[in-house]
């Protein structure tokens, strides 16, 4: 076994701060009644909060560390059918960073997250609250992302379920992903080849980031 380094402090920042807002999200519409009565607000800022995070992990995912990019984690068809048959034959092998089934869930978990945030930017309650670019279109348009926000919301819960499972299925094979996602760290067998095992560049990690982290909380400022 070998101990590398696979997540940068600021992917594993990304991924605790957006359960937490995407968390706060759904309790403030999903809950009904004292003491659980919040204003939209609430909700709309915890939305903020996730697009930051998303603004933030879209670039990284160009620009980031090792595993955090898009193209070290996005496999070919071929590959990931290859995992697939692997995994059903009972020897899926060793991923250092997202294998290629988990990249394809990670993938459409941004893509839905981004969709929730983007349609709820034009959203009214009706009552109070206009979201930032809801006087922008038509009544007819934020119709439609109402729609959207809510037929969307059903499918991230899927998504996060499936994330959920997934998870599981990998502590019954004692692999400690979890762990993982807290200390940047994961033991891999001393096999796993140097593609798949590649150690981030610690150097990098902070400073490299810091101007995107500044804008992605430039624009949670500014919506809030
Ligand atoms: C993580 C991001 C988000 C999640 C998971 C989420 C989830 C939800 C859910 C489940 C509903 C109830 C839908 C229904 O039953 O019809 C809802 C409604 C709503 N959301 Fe979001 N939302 C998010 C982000 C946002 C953002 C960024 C805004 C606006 C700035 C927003 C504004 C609204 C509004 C105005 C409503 C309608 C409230 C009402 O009818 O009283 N949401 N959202
Ligand atoms: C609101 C619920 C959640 C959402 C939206 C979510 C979303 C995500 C996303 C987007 C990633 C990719 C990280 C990246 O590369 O940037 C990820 C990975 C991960 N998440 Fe979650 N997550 C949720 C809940 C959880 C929970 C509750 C746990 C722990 C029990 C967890 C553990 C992990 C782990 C271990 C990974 C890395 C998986 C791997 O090694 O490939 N997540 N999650």
């Amino acid at each position: 076994m070998q101990k590398i380094k696979v997540w940068d402090l600021p992917v594993r920042f990304f991924h605790w701060l957006l359960v937490a807002a995407v968390v706060v999200s759904y309790y403030t519409m999903k809950t009904e009644g004292a003491p659980f009565d919040f204003p939209v607000e609430i909700h709309a800022k915890a939305g903020y909060i996730a697009l930051g995070l998303l603004v933030f992990r879209w670039v990284w995912g160009l620009t980031g560390t090792h595993h955090a990019r898009f193209s070290n984690f996005i496999y070919s068809p071929a590959n990931t059918f290859r995992y697939l048959r692997g995994l059903l034959s009972g020897q899926g092998a060793a991923y250092a960073g997202h294998n290629p089934l988990g990249g394809l869930a990670v993938l459409a978990l941004l893509l839905s997250l981004s969709l929730q945030v983007g349609s709820g930017l034009f959203l009214t309650d009706d009552i109070f609250f206009n979201a930032p670019l809801y006087s922008y279109v038509s009544s007819d348009i934020s119709s439609v992302m109402r729609k959207i926000h809510t037929w969307n919301s059903n499918l991230l819960l899927v998504l996060i379920g499936l994330h959920l499972l997934a998870l599981l299925v990998h502590s019954l094979k004692g692999e400690k992903l979890v762990g993982a996602m807290f200390t940047g760290y994961k033991h891999l067998p001393a096999a796993a080849d140097e593609q798949h095992g590649h150690e981030i560049k610690r150097h990098i990690n902070l400073w490299a980031a810091l101007p995107l982290i500044a804008f992605a909380v430039g624009v949670v400022a500014w919506l809030w």
